[in-house]
């Protein structure tokens, strides 16, 4: 059985992810440190969390705490099978992974991680010139959480746990 989702949120939208999934699957949901105190190890848990530089943040921690059924990612690019399956290499998940398009928010990130996060979107807007909502969002922010998203994370879970 599921005790809970675990999150990791810088800024808010895996929180808000997270939050939504646990109305969902009426399944509590706990940051991660929030879990420490409630949940014990080796428990069945679903992990969502946000993505800095391609590492899913904090997975490799949790995976070896608890057991894992599935996970969700949250970062600031489009969702496609092409970045699931580069996220998935990198990271070594043997779990199934859902994608969940967050957003960057400026305003919440101290200055370090503001001027990181302007060089990232910069590279990337060198890459693909074209690609104007992409330099939109890094330069200003933007938030793209839809709880509709988090179909395909449900009905998995539905359907593993019965
Ligand atoms: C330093 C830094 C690096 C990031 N690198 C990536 C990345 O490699 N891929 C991606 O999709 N999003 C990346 N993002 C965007 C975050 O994943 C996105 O803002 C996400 O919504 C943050 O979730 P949170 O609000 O729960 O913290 C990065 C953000 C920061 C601050």
């Amino acid at each position: 059985m599921i005790k809970a989702i675990i999150y990791q949120s810088k800024t808010g939208h895996t929180k808000e992810y997270a939050k939504n999934l646990s109305k969902e699957l009426n399944i509590p949901c706990y940051s991660v440190s929030d879990a420490k105190e409630k949940i014990n190890k080796k428990e069945e848990v679903i992990y969502l969390s946000w993505i800095r530089a391609t590492t899913l943040v904090g997975y490799k921690k949790i995976n070896k705490k608890y057991q894992i059924i599935c996970l969700g990612a949250v970062g600031a690019y489009p969702k496609s099978k092409e970045y699931i399956k580069q996220l998935k290499e990198y990271n070594h998940i043997t779990q199934e992974l859902f994608y969940f398009r967050g957003g960057i928010n400026y305003e919440k990130l101290n200055k370090f991680y503001q001027k990181l996060l302007k060089l990232v979107g910069k590279a990337i807007t060198m890459e693909n010139p074209r690609d104007k909502e992409m330099s939109r969002l890094f330069e200003t922010g933007g938030n793209f959480v839809n709880p509709k998203n988090l179909k395909p994370l449900i009905e998995y879970i539905k359907e593993k746990m019965g």
